[in-house]
């Protein structure tokens, strides 16, 4: 059922593994924003599994469309239009929000770009709502595995502001805009599900 539509072999490897997190995050009713959405595979997944939540897709203006072959033959009632959202953008305009959701977004946003990232889901999360981050990082300026430091050349390689993270960094970020790390899940293929909580 895949023919004709954008494909990532990752997200149909990684969605249910993700999922099982963000049904124990996003228990309670709400809409929780996607940033980076891509294909739109993570967003048919958890929607789907995630009935009470109203799933709301958005990705930059030049790749926001992408997601709709995924989402015109899901026909889900729980998920809205994808948003053309430029992170880098200083006021994100957004319908209200009660969480937001991010994967293998930060290595391939330029630093200032995660900077806006951070900020801008702090401005729209209030007390006590969490921000999943899913991906690669580092910790302590160390890979935590040969494919992920192969990886990580081969970003910088393509273009020198991507680049896997590191968590000193991001929590140093996180805390300036009022996040708390409230969870760091070890997940498959050397990847890691950060929950941050908006203080
Ligand atoms: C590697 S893809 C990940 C897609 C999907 N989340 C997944 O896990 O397969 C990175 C995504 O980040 C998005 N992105 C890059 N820069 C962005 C920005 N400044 N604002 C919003 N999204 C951005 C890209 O358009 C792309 O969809």
């Amino acid at each position: 059922m895949t023919e004709g539509k954008p494909f990532s072999q990752a997200c149909a490897n990684n969605k249910q593994v993700i999922l099982e997190k963000l049904a124990a995050v996003f228990s309670a009713p709400g809409t929780v924003l996607e940033i980076g959405t891509g294909t739109g595979q993570h967003a048919i997944h958890f929607a789907s599994f995630l009935p009470h939540i109203t799933w709301q897709p958005s990705d930059h203006p030049s790749n926001y469309q992408l997601c709709e072959p995924w989402l015109a033959e899901a026909r889900l009632p729980n998920i809205n239009k994808p948003l053309a959202l430029d992170v880098s953008i200083s006021d994100w305009q957004l319908p209200p929000v009660t969480g937001a959701f991010s994967a293998n977004t930060a290595h391939i946003m330029s630093w200032p770009e995660v900077k806006a990232m951070f900020k801008g889901v702090a401005a729209n999360l209030h007390q006590g709502e969490a921000f999943c981050l899913y991906g690669p990082f580092n910790y302590s300026g160390k890979f935590t595995s040969g494919s992920n430091q192969q990886f990580d050349a081969s970003l910088r390689q393509r273009n020198p502001a991507m680049g896997i993270r590191d968590m000193a960094d991001l929590k140093k970020l996180s805390s300036d805009n009022g996040l708390i790390l409230e969870s760091d899940f070890e997940m498959p293929a050397n990847n890691r599900l950060l929950v941050w909580r908006k203080r």
